[in-house]
């Protein structure tokens, strides 16, 4: 595999410079650049009669693509008022779960082999609820999981190698909100306005996953701060909460560092008794609708002697402190924002784990894809 890496110390480096390329591909599924307002005809066209029917989503998948599902459900309900449920597939497979008729079932899995996943959706199929539509969001076109499902909504990474998943997240996070999109037309639960608005923001970011790039640099620099440290807490608001729980999945899959990532309005409830001067809390704060909440979370923080490494907007002017490290990413609308701060969590995790020495392609006892239980 060696000579695939490129100029790459190692495939999660490759596959993070990937994402703009990668997640340019997929959505190229459902934008036509001649026709900056409409979604393509033929995206999805042979399931219209299906997806016009559903009344909720059901999300089902595990690690990263469970963190996907997390920011779905944000999307889905605030975006077009379609009520959506996400659960570990592990959990969801024995207990016994109700499925409401006319659910969407969504299996989110980078291979499509994850055994997990495969089992929640066949036990699923078994009850056969009224109007079941199963649709696989994967990445491997000949898998299990795409021969089970009606639908099969692609993700066009390429194949992807370092354990730790990557290009994979955001370009399950593009395609999910294609689907959204096209769910959205099909139902009438979106305007012309909003569809064009969303559009033209999509059109966009490629652009500024490019852009996420350059913060390898003062990222790396940033990472230092984390070569010794125990535990460290990740947080954020809003679309950010399931990108602070990727960020700490990241973290502790390739340095083996303890990290947890929070939702920073539950902070009182339990984590700020962690909070001290040698636990590092990363916090994800782009200036959206939630920043002004997040920021009294960070200075509940910084009097109780945390030490932040806040990754916010350019236009945010949060300037940097005593025990206040600042990264300013690229401005992108709070729609969209998840997919972009992916990047910077995945950097630090990267040079992190470099710095630490660790197998970063190959974690100890992790594998890429979980086949048996
Ligand atoms: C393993 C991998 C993760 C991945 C998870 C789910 O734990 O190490 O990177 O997120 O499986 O895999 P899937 O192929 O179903 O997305």
């Amino acid at each position: 595999h060696n000579a695939d890496k490129g100029e790459f110390k190692h495939y999660m480096l490759k596959e993070i410079y990937e994402q703009p390329d990668a997640v340019a591909r997929t959505l190229e599924m459902a934008l036509d650049n001649d026709e900056p307002t409409k979604l393509r005809d033929d995206f999805l066209q042979r399931h219209e009669t299906q997806l016009k029917g559903i009344k909720h989503v059901q999300v089902i998948a595990c690690g990263t693509s469970y963190h996907s599902g997390l920011v779905a459900k944000y999307w889905f309900e605030s975006l077009i008022r379609v009520p959506c449920s996400v659960e570990v597939a592990s959990e969801f497979r024995y207990r016994n779960p109700v499925v409401i008729d006319n659910s969407l079932v969504i299996c989110i899995s980078q291979s499509g082999e994850t055994a997990d996943t495969l089992s929640a959706l066949r036990d699923i199929q078994k009850q056969s609820p009224i109007g079941l539509v199963s649709l696989a969001l994967c990445n491997v076109p000949t898998s299990s999981l795409v021969r089970e499902t009606d639908i099969f909504l692609p993700t066009l990474a390429g194949p992807e190698i370092g354990v730790a998943s990557t290009k994979a997240f955001t370009t399950q996070l593009a395609a999910l909100m294609l689907l959204l999109l096209k769910v959205g037309v099909t139902q009438q639960r979106m305007t012309a306005e909003n569809l064009s608005t969303l559009l033209g923001q999509l059109q966009q970011l490629p652009g500024q996953l490019h852009a996420s790039l350059h913060l390898d640099a003062p990222i790396k620099i940033m990472s230092e701060h984390f070569q010794y440290k125990k535990s460290c807490l990740f947080l954020g608001r809003g679309l950010q909460f399931p990108i602070a729980l990727e960020g700490a999945l990241k973290l502790k899959e390739i340095s083996y560092i303890h990290a947890e990532g929070y939702a920073a309005g539950e902070l009182k409830h339990g984590p700020l008794a962690l909070v001290d001067k040698d636990m590092p809390i990363v916090v994800l704060a782009p200036k959206d609708s939630m920043f002004d909440k997040l920021k009294a979370n960070m200075q509940e923080v910084h009097a109780r002697h945390g030490e932040l490494f806040v990754f916010a907007s350019e236009s945010s002017q949060m300037v940097a402190a005593d025990r206040l490290h600042v990264v300013y990413v690229p401005d992108v609308c709070e729609t969209l924002a998840p997919i972009v701060y992916s990047v910077p969590v995945q950097l630090l995790s990267y040079h992190v784990a470099v710095m630490r020495g660790t197998d970063v392609d190959q974690p100890r006892n992790l594998a890429k894809s979980v086949t048996v239980e």
